[in-house]
Formats: C-alpha cells, sequence, structure tokens
C-alpha cells in the first residue's frame, strides 16, 4: 500500500478538491484506491456525494484494537474507489495514534487493515501543522501540496518542506518526499505568470532550491472546477473538464510515476 498525504498549511488552497481528483483518476486508472478524509469538515466525503453519517466505531476504540474500522470504510458506488469519512468519530483517530511510539507504523497498518487491501490509500490532512498531521506526513510515501502562485503561498510550502525534512528524515532512511504543484493559477495576472514560469520575480531570488520542489503541473483557475462542489462529483465526471481536467491528469501520471503505480492496470476502468 502507498500512501500520499495532501497538505498545506493554508485553508482553502484546493487539498480537498485535488485529493477527491487523484484518488477518483487512480481508482480509475484500475487501484484499489481509499479516501481517507482526515478533516472533521468533510469536504472529500462532501465532494464525492457521498453523505457520512456518524454512526461507526469511535476512534478511541479503534485505535486501541477494541474494534475494527472496517465497518467505516463508505463505498462510495464507484469502481475501485472507497471512502473513509471525515465523521466526527475519526477526528482524533491521528492524535491518539500520534500519542503512541509506533506513531506512523500503527497509522499505516491500520489504514492498510481497513477493508480489502488498498494499492493507495489518499489521505486530505487538514490544514496546519499539529501532532496530528505530523504523524500522518510521517507514514506518508509522498506529500503532495498545491502551491497557489503567492509570494505568501510559497513561503507556506517552503515551511511545510522544511518541517518534513526536518520530521522524516533519519540516519538509515531519506525524508519523505514532498513535491508542489501550482494550483488555481489565472495566467491573466503577471504575478501568477512570472511565478509560474519561473523568472525574474523576486520571490524565486530568495528561494532558488524551492523552485525544483515544485513540478511543472498547472492547475488553472476554472469554474469547472469549482462546479465539483455544487454537483458533487470528481472532475472526471463533469463534462468539459477542459484545461483542469488535463492538468489533473498530469499530475496524477507525475505522482504515480514517483510511488511506482504508474502503468497499465487490469482493473482500469
Ligand atoms: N482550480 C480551482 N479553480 C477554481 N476553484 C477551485 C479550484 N480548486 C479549488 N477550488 C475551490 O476553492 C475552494 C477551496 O477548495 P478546497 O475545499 O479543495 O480547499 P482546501 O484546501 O481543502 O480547504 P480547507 O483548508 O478548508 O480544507 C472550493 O470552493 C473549491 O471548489
Ligand atoms: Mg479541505
Amino acid at each position: 500500500m502507498k500512501l500520499i498525504a495532501i497538505a498545506h498549511l493554508k485553508g482553502g488552497v484546493g487539498k480537498s478538491t485535488t485529493a477527491v481528483n487523484v484518488a477518483d483518476l487512480a481508482a480509475g486508472a484500475g487501484r484499489h484506491t481509499l479516501l481517507a478524509d482526515l478533516d472533521a469538515q468533510g469536504s472529500a466525503g462532501y465532494l464525492l456525494g457521498v453523505d457520512s453519517g456518524s454512526g461507526g466505531p469511535s476512534a478511541k476504540d479503534v485505535a486501541r484494537g477494541r474494534k475494527s474500522a472496517v465497518g467505516s470504510v463508505v463505498d462510495t458506488g464507484r469502481p475501485n474507489l472507497d471512502l473513509l469519512p471525515g465523521s466526527l468519530s475519526f477526528r482524533k483517530l491521528p492524535q491518539l495514534i500520534a500519542d503512541h511510539k509506533d506513531g506512523p507504523e500503527a497509522l499505516r497498518s491500520l489504514l492498510g487493515r481497513l477493508g480489502r487491501s488498498y494499492d493507495l490509500v489518499v489521505a486530505d490532512v487538514p490544514a496546519g501543522l499539529n501532532l496530528e498531521s505530523e504523524t500522518i506526513l510521517r507514514t506518508a510515501d509522498l506529500v503532495l501540496s498545491p502551491v497557489v502562485p503567492a509570494p505568501l503561498a510559497l513561503e507556506s510550502f517552503s515551511v511545510l518542506c522544511e518541517f518534513v525534512d526536518r520530521k522524516t528524515g533519519g540516519k538509515k532512511r531519506p525524508p519523505v518526499p514532498v513535491i508542489g504543484f501550482w494550483a488555481m493559477v489565472d495566467r491573466r495576472r503577471k504575478l501568477h505568470r512570472e511565478l509560474v514560469d519561473g523568472d525574474r520575480s523576486s520571490a524565486w531570488r530568495d528561494r532558488p532550491t524551492l523552485q525544483d520542489r515544485i513540478i511543472p503541473v498547472v492547475i488553472p483557475y476554472a469554474s469547472v472546477v469549482e462546479r465539483m462542489s455544487a454537483e458533487r462529483r470528481p472532475l472526471s465526471e463533469i463534462p468539459r473538464g477542459g484545461a483542469a481536467m488535463t492538468a489533473y491528469r498530469d499530475l496524477w501520471r507525475a505522482v504515480s510515476d514517483r510511488i511506482g503505480l504508474s502503468g497499465a492496470h487490469p482493473n482500469d476502468r
């Protein structure tokens, strides 16, 4: 099982939108995928049109091994795609696991045992950096972060990279890779063009190494992406996804290459 954590310090930058589209594309490519909505807001489930009830075992029972979390996983009605809803019962799960010495391993094993065996877990991580997110980031094979082209967003991305480097690197293993991609890009705006095209801007002069960590995938600011929240469907199910759909496909291709899940698969939709 591979785990991608979609994370950013800031709210409202497109984490949940990304999590839903990446999970949907992975499932469409035949990977048995779990979208783990670790945010109590429940946006990922909302965007998929799945209403999460408050039933199921409590986080405490699950973390202590008293009950299985299997009952909490919801079939989204789409082939290969399940959802762990961000219902309140799971709000404290990462925190409870963080309290254990083997935090990341425990979380990984728990996610891996949630139902059937998943090829991929896509975790929608709440904004901010705390013990909960630290546990999830330490567990991940890859941290994926939407970067809005603005100097302050670059600063936040830089803090995230430093945090992950510091918390996950060890003597025996390299740090968990953090990959940024451009999100909500409006090419009519000069600053967006300057940052995305990577030249002349003073924001880059201050951060020469950061540029290498942002892959050349550009998700445009597009009303069709916003429509996901009105129609409660992933972008692939909305007609005329256009450039945004192409960009999300590029993102999935880049990410699946990095974690070794690319290539044809017998379960392809
Ligand atoms: N590329 C885009 N173009 C236009 N609107 C977008 C795009 N990406 C996301 N949005 C919209 O921006 C809003 C925030 O997106 P989203 O909920 O994915 O962000 P988030 O980072 O998960 O927020 P939070 O921190 O609150 O969880 C939503 O209304 C979403 O529809
Ligand atoms: Mg969100």
